[in-house]
Protein backbone atom coordinates (compact mmCIF):
# COMPACT_ATOMS: atom_id res chain seq x y z
CA UNK A 1 0.00 0.00 0.00
CA UNK A 2 3.09 2.64 0.83
CA UNK A 3 4.44 1.70 -2.42
CA UNK A 4 1.45 2.13 -4.06
CA UNK A 5 0.84 5.99 -2.44
CA UNK A 6 4.73 6.23 -2.99
CA UNK A 7 4.17 5.77 -6.79
CA UNK A 8 0.61 7.99 -7.47
CA UNK A 9 2.58 10.84 -5.68
CA UNK A 10 5.77 10.53 -7.68
CA UNK A 11 3.62 10.11 -11.00
CA UNK A 12 1.11 13.38 -9.84
CA UNK A 13 2.84 15.41 -8.33
CA UNK A 14 5.46 15.10 -11.30
CA UNK A 15 7.50 18.50 -11.95
CA UNK A 16 4.54 20.89 -12.63
CA UNK A 17 7.00 23.32 -10.98
CA UNK A 18 9.55 23.04 -12.94
CA UNK A 19 8.74 24.64 -16.76
CA UNK A 20 10.32 21.87 -19.18
CA UNK A 21 13.01 23.95 -21.35
CA UNK A 22 12.02 23.92 -25.18
CA UNK A 23 15.41 24.48 -26.49
CA UNK A 24 16.82 21.87 -28.63
CA UNK A 25 20.23 20.26 -27.54
CA UNK A 26 23.19 21.70 -29.18
CA UNK A 27 24.74 20.25 -31.80
CA UNK A 28 27.00 17.85 -31.18
CA UNK A 29 25.67 17.26 -27.67
CA UNK A 30 25.99 13.50 -27.06
CA UNK A 31 23.65 10.99 -25.11
CA UNK A 32 24.53 7.46 -23.85
CA UNK A 33 23.31 5.08 -21.59
CA UNK A 34 24.74 3.03 -18.86
CA UNK A 35 25.50 0.13 -16.81
CA UNK A 36 28.65 -1.60 -15.09
CA UNK A 37 30.48 -5.42 -15.24
CA UNK A 38 29.40 -6.08 -11.65
CA UNK A 39 25.77 -5.14 -11.65
CA UNK A 40 24.85 -7.03 -15.40
CA UNK A 41 27.68 -9.40 -16.15
CA UNK A 42 26.67 -12.09 -13.62
CA UNK A 43 29.15 -15.33 -14.76
CA UNK A 44 31.39 -14.49 -11.53
CA UNK A 45 33.23 -17.53 -11.80
CA UNK A 46 33.39 -18.27 -15.24
CA UNK A 47 35.92 -18.72 -17.41
CA UNK A 48 38.89 -18.15 -15.27
CA UNK A 49 37.31 -14.82 -13.41
CA UNK A 50 37.95 -14.65 -9.72
CA UNK A 51 35.50 -12.84 -6.81
CA UNK A 52 35.76 -9.55 -6.65
CA UNK A 53 35.43 -7.60 -2.98
CA UNK A 54 31.27 -6.98 -4.17
CA UNK A 55 30.99 -11.50 -4.98
CA UNK A 56 33.07 -12.23 -1.98
CA UNK A 57 30.64 -9.57 0.22
CA UNK A 58 27.55 -11.12 -0.66
CA UNK A 59 28.48 -14.67 -0.86
CA UNK A 60 29.92 -14.21 2.80
CA UNK A 61 28.04 -11.60 4.56
CA UNK A 62 24.37 -12.44 3.01
CA UNK A 63 22.59 -10.34 5.71
CA UNK A 64 24.55 -6.95 4.45
CA UNK A 65 22.08 -7.55 1.08
CA UNK A 66 18.86 -6.25 1.27
CA UNK A 67 17.13 -9.77 -0.58
CA UNK A 68 19.94 -11.62 0.34
CA UNK A 69 20.74 -11.77 -3.00
CA UNK A 70 23.77 -12.02 -5.15
CA UNK A 71 25.29 -10.40 -8.07
CA UNK A 72 26.24 -14.33 -9.44
CA UNK A 73 23.91 -14.61 -12.40
CA UNK A 74 22.49 -10.70 -12.27
CA UNK A 75 21.59 -9.63 -15.76
CA UNK A 76 23.31 -12.79 -17.34
CA UNK A 77 24.95 -10.08 -19.72
CA UNK A 78 27.88 -12.38 -19.68
CA UNK A 79 26.02 -14.87 -21.78
CA UNK A 80 23.56 -12.18 -23.40
CA UNK A 81 26.08 -9.21 -24.44
CA UNK A 82 24.06 -9.18 -28.02
CA UNK A 83 20.90 -8.62 -26.63
CA UNK A 84 22.06 -5.66 -23.99
CA UNK A 85 23.82 -4.38 -27.34
CA UNK A 86 20.68 -4.67 -29.71
CA UNK A 87 18.91 -2.61 -27.02
CA UNK A 88 21.85 0.63 -26.79
CA UNK A 89 21.28 0.47 -30.15
CA UNK A 90 18.41 0.57 -30.54
CA UNK A 91 17.78 3.84 -28.09
CA UNK A 92 19.78 5.69 -31.21
CA UNK A 93 22.47 6.90 -28.46
CA UNK A 94 25.54 7.87 -29.64
CA UNK A 95 27.81 5.34 -26.78
CA UNK A 96 27.34 3.02 -24.16
CA UNK A 97 28.90 3.35 -20.95
CA UNK A 98 30.58 0.01 -19.39
CA UNK A 99 32.76 -1.14 -17.31
CA UNK A 100 35.65 -4.09 -17.82
CA UNK A 101 36.19 -6.68 -14.36
CA UNK A 102 39.91 -6.84 -13.06
CA UNK A 103 39.25 -10.33 -12.09
CA UNK A 104 37.92 -11.21 -15.66
CA UNK A 105 41.24 -9.93 -17.20
CA UNK A 106 43.82 -10.31 -13.66
CA UNK A 107 42.45 -13.29 -11.93
CA UNK A 108 45.03 -13.00 -9.46
CA UNK A 109 44.68 -9.02 -9.44
CA UNK A 110 48.30 -8.75 -10.31
CA UNK A 111 49.49 -8.22 -13.66
CA UNK A 112 51.08 -11.91 -14.04
CA UNK A 113 48.53 -13.95 -15.88
CA UNK A 114 46.28 -12.32 -18.33
CA UNK A 115 42.83 -14.68 -18.71
CA UNK A 116 42.08 -14.78 -22.64
CA UNK A 117 38.72 -15.90 -22.29
CA UNK A 118 37.95 -12.55 -20.08
CA UNK A 119 39.49 -10.27 -23.05
CA UNK A 120 38.08 -12.37 -25.40
CA UNK A 121 34.74 -11.25 -23.74
CA UNK A 122 35.32 -7.79 -23.69
CA UNK A 123 36.67 -7.96 -27.75
CA UNK A 124 33.39 -9.62 -28.96
CA UNK A 125 31.24 -7.15 -27.05
CA UNK A 126 33.52 -4.15 -28.35
CA UNK A 127 33.05 -6.06 -32.03
CA UNK A 128 29.07 -6.07 -31.41
CA UNK A 129 29.35 -2.08 -30.26
CA UNK A 130 31.09 -1.76 -33.41
CA UNK A 131 28.87 -3.27 -35.37
CA UNK A 132 25.98 -1.41 -34.45
CA UNK A 133 27.82 2.14 -34.70
CA UNK A 134 27.59 2.73 -30.68
CA UNK A 135 30.96 3.93 -29.00
CA UNK A 136 32.20 2.14 -25.61
CA UNK A 137 32.90 4.23 -22.73
CA UNK A 138 34.97 2.09 -20.87
CA UNK A 139 35.31 2.29 -16.98
CA UNK A 140 38.44 0.04 -15.49
CA UNK A 141 36.98 0.30 -12.03
CA UNK A 142 33.19 0.46 -10.58
CA UNK A 143 34.32 -0.73 -7.32
CA UNK A 144 34.78 -4.13 -8.16
CA UNK A 145 38.42 -4.87 -6.84
CA UNK A 146 40.22 -8.60 -6.85
CA UNK A 147 39.04 -9.77 -3.40
CA UNK A 148 42.93 -11.03 -3.45
CA UNK A 149 44.21 -7.90 -3.17
CA UNK A 150 42.13 -7.08 -0.35
CA UNK A 151 42.76 -9.62 1.71
CA UNK A 152 46.58 -9.80 0.82
CA UNK A 153 46.83 -6.33 0.78
CA UNK A 154 44.38 -4.52 2.94
CA UNK A 155 43.06 -2.96 -0.54
CA UNK A 156 42.47 1.00 -0.93
CA UNK A 157 44.12 1.21 2.00
CA UNK A 158 47.65 -0.16 1.09
CA UNK A 159 49.31 2.27 -1.53
CA UNK A 160 50.44 -0.68 -3.84
CA UNK A 161 47.33 -1.17 -5.00
CA UNK A 162 47.40 2.01 -7.00
CA UNK A 163 50.37 0.72 -8.59
CA UNK A 164 48.58 -2.25 -9.40
CA UNK A 165 45.39 -0.55 -10.44
CA UNK A 166 47.89 1.35 -12.71
CA UNK A 167 49.66 -2.30 -14.03
CA UNK A 168 46.21 -3.32 -14.71
CA UNK A 169 45.08 -0.08 -16.68
CA UNK A 170 48.44 -0.06 -18.44
CA UNK A 171 47.26 -3.79 -19.57
CA UNK A 172 43.48 -2.70 -20.43
CA UNK A 173 44.65 0.47 -22.53
CA UNK A 174 47.30 -2.04 -24.88
CA UNK A 175 45.01 -4.80 -24.86
CA UNK A 176 41.66 -2.49 -26.30
CA UNK A 177 43.84 0.35 -27.65
CA UNK A 178 41.54 -0.29 -31.53
CA UNK A 179 38.44 -0.53 -29.65
CA UNK A 180 38.07 2.34 -26.67
CA UNK A 181 38.28 5.99 -27.09
CA UNK A 182 36.51 6.70 -23.87
CA UNK A 183 38.44 6.06 -20.96
CA UNK A 184 37.01 6.01 -17.36
CA UNK A 185 39.72 5.44 -14.94
CA UNK A 186 37.55 4.82 -11.43
CA UNK A 187 33.79 5.28 -10.65
CA UNK A 188 32.35 7.27 -7.94
CA UNK A 189 35.70 7.22 -5.10
CA UNK A 190 33.57 9.10 -2.33
CA UNK A 191 31.58 5.67 -2.51
CA UNK A 192 34.49 3.16 -3.06
CA UNK A 193 36.27 5.29 0.37
CA UNK A 194 33.56 6.23 2.69
CA UNK A 195 31.24 3.59 2.08
CA UNK A 196 33.88 1.13 1.24
CA UNK A 197 36.55 2.03 4.57
CA UNK A 198 34.28 4.58 6.24
CA UNK A 199 31.22 3.83 6.76
CA UNK A 200 32.02 0.23 5.85
CA UNK A 201 28.34 -0.31 4.55
CA UNK A 202 29.79 -1.52 1.07
CA UNK A 203 32.21 -3.83 0.51
CA UNK A 204 35.24 -4.74 1.74
CA UNK A 205 33.07 -3.48 4.75
CA UNK A 206 36.03 -1.91 6.43
CA UNK A 207 34.74 0.78 9.70
CA UNK A 208 37.56 3.58 9.76
CA UNK A 209 35.68 6.34 9.34
CA UNK A 210 37.74 9.71 9.49
CA UNK A 211 40.93 7.57 8.85
CA UNK A 212 40.37 4.89 6.54
CA UNK A 213 38.54 6.85 4.02
CA UNK A 214 41.05 9.26 3.94
CA UNK A 215 44.09 7.26 3.14
CA UNK A 216 42.27 5.13 0.43
CA UNK A 217 41.21 8.98 -0.41
CA UNK A 218 44.52 9.22 -1.55
CA UNK A 219 45.63 6.25 -2.79
CA UNK A 220 42.43 6.22 -5.01
CA UNK A 221 43.38 9.55 -6.70
CA UNK A 222 47.32 8.66 -6.56
CA UNK A 223 45.65 5.38 -8.58
CA UNK A 224 43.69 7.06 -11.22
CA UNK A 225 46.89 9.54 -11.62
CA UNK A 226 49.31 6.74 -12.53
CA UNK A 227 46.69 5.81 -14.79
CA UNK A 228 46.42 8.96 -16.28
CA UNK A 229 50.20 9.66 -16.74
CA UNK A 230 50.38 5.57 -18.40
CA UNK A 231 47.87 6.83 -20.61
CA UNK A 232 49.33 10.09 -21.63
CA UNK A 233 52.58 9.07 -22.17
CA UNK A 234 52.13 5.72 -23.65
CA UNK A 235 48.72 5.30 -25.66
CA UNK A 236 47.12 9.38 -25.97
CA UNK A 237 48.88 9.77 -28.98
CA UNK A 238 47.68 6.89 -31.12
CA UNK A 239 45.06 6.24 -29.18
CA UNK A 240 43.82 9.33 -28.93
CA UNK A 241 41.04 9.02 -26.51
CA UNK A 242 40.21 11.30 -23.67
CA UNK A 243 40.09 10.14 -20.19
CA UNK A 244 38.69 10.79 -16.53
CA UNK A 245 37.83 9.68 -13.12
CA UNK A 246 34.11 10.29 -12.29
CA UNK A 247 32.95 11.62 -9.30
CA UNK A 248 29.76 11.78 -7.61
CA UNK A 249 27.75 14.50 -6.02
CA UNK A 250 24.40 14.89 -4.45
CA UNK A 251 23.38 18.90 -4.51
CA UNK A 252 23.16 20.30 -1.46
CA UNK A 253 20.73 23.44 -0.93
CA UNK A 254 21.56 25.55 1.79
CA UNK A 255 18.95 25.32 4.04
CA UNK A 256 18.47 29.50 4.58
CA UNK A 257 20.61 32.86 3.22
CA UNK A 258 22.55 32.53 6.50
CA UNK A 259 26.66 32.89 6.09
CA UNK A 260 26.74 29.52 7.99
CA UNK A 261 24.58 27.50 5.96
CA UNK A 262 25.81 28.89 2.82
CA UNK A 263 29.18 27.47 4.27
CA UNK A 264 27.78 24.33 5.56
CA UNK A 265 26.77 23.74 1.22
CA UNK A 266 29.87 24.28 0.64
CA UNK A 267 31.53 22.51 3.30
CA UNK A 268 29.38 19.27 2.63
CA UNK A 269 30.31 19.71 -1.11
CA UNK A 270 34.36 20.19 -0.29
CA UNK A 271 34.87 17.01 2.14
CA UNK A 272 32.85 15.12 -0.40
CA UNK A 273 33.30 15.89 -4.70
CA UNK A 274 35.78 18.44 -3.85
CA UNK A 275 37.79 15.61 -2.04
CA UNK A 276 38.62 14.32 -5.20
CA UNK A 277 37.52 16.96 -7.60
CA UNK A 278 40.03 19.24 -5.96
CA UNK A 279 43.42 17.76 -6.33
CA UNK A 280 42.67 16.65 -9.64
CA UNK A 281 41.48 20.16 -11.09
CA UNK A 282 42.96 22.74 -8.65
CA UNK A 283 45.88 20.87 -6.79
CA UNK A 284 45.89 19.78 -3.30
CA UNK A 285 42.77 18.77 -1.18
CA UNK A 286 40.37 21.91 -0.87
CA UNK A 287 41.81 23.93 1.92
CA UNK A 288 38.54 23.79 3.86
CA UNK A 289 39.08 19.86 4.74
CA UNK A 290 42.71 20.49 5.24
CA UNK A 291 42.40 22.99 7.90
CA UNK A 292 39.17 21.51 10.00
CA UNK A 293 40.62 17.56 9.39
CA UNK A 294 44.00 19.15 10.98
CA UNK A 295 42.55 20.65 13.75
CA UNK A 296 40.31 18.00 15.15
CA UNK A 297 42.98 15.52 14.76
CA UNK A 298 45.09 17.87 17.08
CA UNK A 299 42.12 18.16 19.34
CA UNK A 300 41.69 14.50 19.46
CA UNK A 301 45.27 13.87 20.34
CA UNK A 302 46.74 12.89 17.14
CA UNK A 303 50.55 13.85 16.28
CA UNK A 304 49.50 14.54 12.62
CA UNK A 305 46.79 15.29 10.54
CA UNK A 306 44.21 11.92 9.57
CA UNK A 307 43.94 13.30 6.09
CA UNK A 308 47.51 12.37 4.91
CA UNK A 309 49.20 14.99 2.90
CA UNK A 310 50.25 15.57 -0.60
CA UNK A 311 54.11 16.15 -1.28
CA UNK A 312 54.54 18.94 -3.57
CA UNK A 313 55.38 16.51 -6.34
CA UNK A 314 52.35 14.57 -5.77
CA UNK A 315 50.47 17.54 -6.32
CA UNK A 316 51.84 18.47 -9.21
CA UNK A 317 51.39 14.93 -10.53
CA UNK A 318 47.54 14.62 -10.05
CA UNK A 319 47.24 18.19 -10.87
CA UNK A 320 45.45 18.11 -14.72
CA UNK A 321 44.64 14.42 -14.77
CA UNK A 322 41.44 14.45 -16.14
CA UNK A 323 40.42 15.63 -20.06
CA UNK A 324 37.27 16.47 -18.63
CA UNK A 325 35.00 16.06 -15.26
CA UNK A 326 33.22 13.40 -15.51
CA UNK A 327 29.92 13.69 -12.88
CA UNK A 328 27.33 11.58 -11.46
CA UNK A 329 24.63 12.48 -10.28
CA UNK A 330 21.14 11.71 -8.66
CA UNK A 331 19.74 13.65 -5.79
CA UNK A 332 19.11 16.81 -3.53
CA UNK A 333 19.43 17.82 -0.13
CA UNK A 334 19.12 20.42 1.93
CA UNK A 335 21.79 21.53 4.68
CA UNK A 336 22.29 23.26 7.41
CA UNK A 337 25.16 23.96 9.45
CA UNK A 338 25.18 22.92 12.75
CA UNK A 339 27.11 23.17 15.99
CA UNK A 340 30.81 21.46 15.53
CA UNK A 341 30.87 17.82 17.26
CA UNK A 342 32.36 17.26 20.23
CA UNK A 343 35.81 16.05 20.42
CA UNK A 344 35.89 12.18 20.76
CA UNK A 345 35.61 9.53 18.07
CA UNK A 346 37.58 10.48 14.78
CA UNK A 347 34.79 10.51 11.91
CA UNK A 348 33.87 11.67 8.95
CA UNK A 349 30.99 13.39 9.88
CA UNK A 350 32.33 15.33 12.84
CA UNK A 351 34.61 16.56 10.03
CA UNK A 352 31.84 17.75 8.53
CA UNK A 353 29.49 18.85 11.15
CA UNK A 354 26.27 19.75 8.75
CA UNK A 355 22.59 18.63 9.54
CA UNK A 356 21.39 17.33 6.03
CA UNK A 357 17.56 17.05 5.68
CA UNK A 358 14.72 16.47 2.64
CA UNK A 359 11.74 18.56 2.40
CA UNK A 360 8.59 16.65 2.94
CA UNK A 361 7.37 18.32 -0.70
CA UNK A 362 10.13 16.70 -2.58
CA UNK A 363 9.29 13.29 -4.79
CA UNK A 364 11.44 10.58 -3.82
CA UNK A 365 13.71 7.47 -4.97
CA UNK A 366 14.16 4.57 -3.46
CA UNK A 367 16.74 5.44 -0.11
CA UNK A 368 16.32 7.79 2.42
CA UNK A 369 18.88 10.24 0.43
CA UNK A 370 17.06 10.58 -2.70
CA UNK A 371 15.40 13.53 -3.03
CA UNK A 372 14.60 14.56 -6.53
CA UNK A 373 14.78 18.05 -7.27
CA UNK A 374 15.37 18.64 -11.08
CA UNK A 375 17.05 22.51 -10.39
CA UNK A 376 19.72 20.58 -8.20
CA UNK A 377 21.53 19.30 -10.87
CA UNK A 378 21.45 22.98 -12.61
CA UNK A 379 22.61 24.26 -9.40
CA UNK A 380 25.71 21.74 -8.97
CA UNK A 381 26.70 22.40 -12.48
CA UNK A 382 26.73 25.89 -11.94
CA UNK A 383 29.16 25.19 -8.47
CA UNK A 384 30.89 22.86 -10.46
CA UNK A 385 32.08 25.99 -12.77
CA UNK A 386 32.41 28.32 -10.42
CA UNK A 387 34.77 26.14 -8.53
CA UNK A 388 37.13 24.63 -11.13
CA UNK A 389 35.99 26.74 -13.94
CA UNK A 390 35.14 26.55 -17.71
CA UNK A 391 35.88 22.75 -17.57
CA UNK A 392 34.20 20.34 -19.60
CA UNK A 393 31.83 18.33 -18.01
CA UNK A 394 30.11 15.21 -19.06
CA UNK A 395 27.30 13.56 -16.49
CA UNK A 396 28.53 9.79 -16.92
CA UNK A 397 24.89 8.40 -14.48
CA UNK A 398 22.04 10.05 -13.46
CA UNK A 399 18.51 8.83 -13.20
CA UNK A 400 15.52 7.93 -11.07
CA UNK A 401 15.67 4.07 -8.66
CA UNK A 402 12.36 3.42 -7.55
CA UNK A 403 11.59 0.38 -5.62
CA UNK A 404 8.36 -0.98 -7.46
CA UNK A 405 9.59 -1.63 -10.68
CA UNK A 406 6.53 -0.83 -12.59
CA UNK A 407 6.70 -0.90 -16.05
CA UNK A 408 4.15 2.78 -16.99
CA UNK A 409 7.45 4.74 -15.42
CA UNK A 410 5.98 8.04 -16.16
CA UNK A 411 7.45 9.24 -12.56
CA UNK A 412 10.72 8.03 -14.51
CA UNK A 413 9.84 9.96 -18.04
CA UNK A 414 9.27 13.18 -15.61
CA UNK A 415 12.82 12.27 -13.53
CA UNK A 416 14.68 12.07 -17.31
CA UNK A 417 12.45 15.52 -18.50
CA UNK A 418 13.13 17.30 -15.52
CA UNK A 419 16.65 16.77 -15.46
CA UNK A 420 17.45 17.01 -18.82
CA UNK A 421 15.02 20.66 -18.97
CA UNK A 422 18.02 21.61 -15.85
CA UNK A 423 20.81 20.66 -18.23
CA UNK A 424 19.42 22.46 -21.19
CA UNK A 425 19.08 25.61 -18.26
CA UNK A 426 22.57 25.21 -17.38
CA UNK A 427 23.84 25.17 -21.16
CA UNK A 428 22.29 28.03 -22.27
CA UNK A 429 21.37 30.30 -18.94
CA UNK A 430 24.16 29.39 -17.60
CA UNK A 431 26.72 28.93 -19.98
CA UNK A 432 27.75 25.81 -18.50
CA UNK A 433 30.22 23.29 -20.66
CA UNK A 434 28.27 20.48 -20.25
CA UNK A 435 28.66 18.24 -23.44
CA UNK A 436 27.10 14.65 -22.64
CA UNK A 437 24.52 13.09 -20.84
CA UNK A 438 24.48 9.31 -19.60
CA UNK A 439 21.46 7.71 -18.83
CA UNK A 440 21.71 5.53 -15.94
CA UNK A 441 20.71 2.69 -16.22
CA UNK A 442 19.71 1.04 -19.52
CA UNK A 443 18.25 -2.07 -17.61
CA UNK A 444 17.61 -3.04 -13.89
CA UNK A 445 20.62 -3.96 -12.29
CA UNK A 446 21.98 -5.61 -9.13
CA UNK A 447 22.32 -2.46 -7.16
CA UNK A 448 24.94 -3.11 -4.51
CA UNK A 449 23.46 -4.04 -1.16
CA UNK A 450 20.28 -3.06 -2.65
CA UNK A 451 19.85 -6.55 -4.34
CA UNK A 452 17.58 -6.55 -6.97
CA UNK A 453 15.00 -4.38 -4.97
CA UNK A 454 15.74 -1.05 -5.91
CA UNK A 455 15.47 -0.20 -10.08
CA UNK A 456 16.95 2.11 -12.43
CA UNK A 457 16.30 0.60 -15.76
CA UNK A 458 14.53 1.66 -19.02
CA UNK A 459 14.48 -2.28 -19.15
CA UNK A 460 13.23 -4.04 -17.12
CA UNK A 461 14.33 -7.71 -16.18
CA UNK A 462 12.46 -10.71 -14.12
CA UNK A 463 15.59 -11.81 -11.84
CA UNK A 464 13.49 -14.91 -11.07
CA UNK A 465 13.13 -15.99 -14.97
CA UNK A 466 16.40 -17.97 -16.01
CA UNK A 467 16.33 -16.13 -19.59
CA UNK A 468 16.41 -12.72 -17.86
CA UNK A 469 14.23 -11.67 -20.37
CA UNK A 470 14.54 -7.92 -21.19
CA UNK A 471 11.61 -5.97 -21.46
CA UNK A 472 11.31 -2.20 -22.27
CA UNK A 473 9.67 0.05 -19.78
CA UNK A 474 7.61 2.91 -21.11
CA UNK A 475 10.37 5.08 -20.26
CA UNK A 476 12.59 3.48 -22.55
CA UNK A 477 10.65 4.94 -25.83
CA UNK A 478 10.02 8.25 -23.95
CA UNK A 479 13.83 8.34 -24.35
CA UNK A 480 14.79 6.67 -27.61
CA UNK A 481 12.64 9.84 -28.98
CA UNK A 482 13.89 12.43 -26.76
CA UNK A 483 17.90 11.25 -28.39
CA UNK A 484 16.10 11.28 -32.03
CA UNK A 485 14.49 14.85 -31.54
CA UNK A 486 17.17 16.18 -29.27
CA UNK A 487 14.12 18.14 -27.56
CA UNK A 488 12.36 17.52 -24.58
CA UNK A 489 8.36 18.84 -24.94
CA UNK A 490 6.27 18.82 -28.64
CA UNK A 491 7.82 21.27 -30.63
CA UNK A 492 11.40 23.03 -29.76
CA UNK A 493 13.65 26.27 -31.14
CA UNK A 494 16.91 26.53 -32.06
C1 LIG B 1 26.70 3.87 -8.97
C2 LIG B 1 25.92 2.82 -9.70
C3 LIG B 1 24.57 2.60 -9.06
C4 LIG B 1 23.83 3.91 -9.04
C5 LIG B 1 22.39 3.84 -8.55
C6 LIG B 1 25.87 5.05 -8.52
O1 LIG B 1 26.38 5.55 -7.35
O2 LIG B 1 27.80 4.29 -9.72
O3 LIG B 1 26.68 1.66 -9.76
O4 LIG B 1 23.82 1.61 -9.68
O5 LIG B 1 24.54 4.79 -8.22
O6 LIG B 1 22.29 3.42 -7.26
Amino acid sequence: MKILVLVLSLVSIGFADDEINSRYFPKGFKFGVANAAPQIEGGWNEDGKTESIWDYYAHTYPEKIVDRSTPDIACDSYHKYKEDVAMVKAMGVDYYRLSIAWTRILPTGYPDKVNQAGVQYYKNLFAELKAANVEPMVTLYHWDLPQSLEEQLGGWLNETVSDLFAEYARLCFELFKDDVKMWITINEPKQVCSAGYGAGYYAPGVVSSGIGEYICAKNVIMAHAKAYHIYDDEFRATNQGRIAMVVDSLWFEPGSDSAEDQEASERVLQFGIGLYANPMFIGNWPQVVIDRVAQRSELEGFSTSRLPAFTDEEIAYVKGTCDYLALNHYATNMVNATADAPIGNPSNGNDISVLTWKKPEWPVGAGDWFGVVPWGLRHLLVWLKKTYGDVEIIITENGLSDTTGIMEDDHRISYYQGYLSACLDAIYEDGVNLSTYTAWSIIDDWEWTGGYTAFLGMYYVNFTDPERTRIPRKSASWFTNMVATRCLVDTCTE
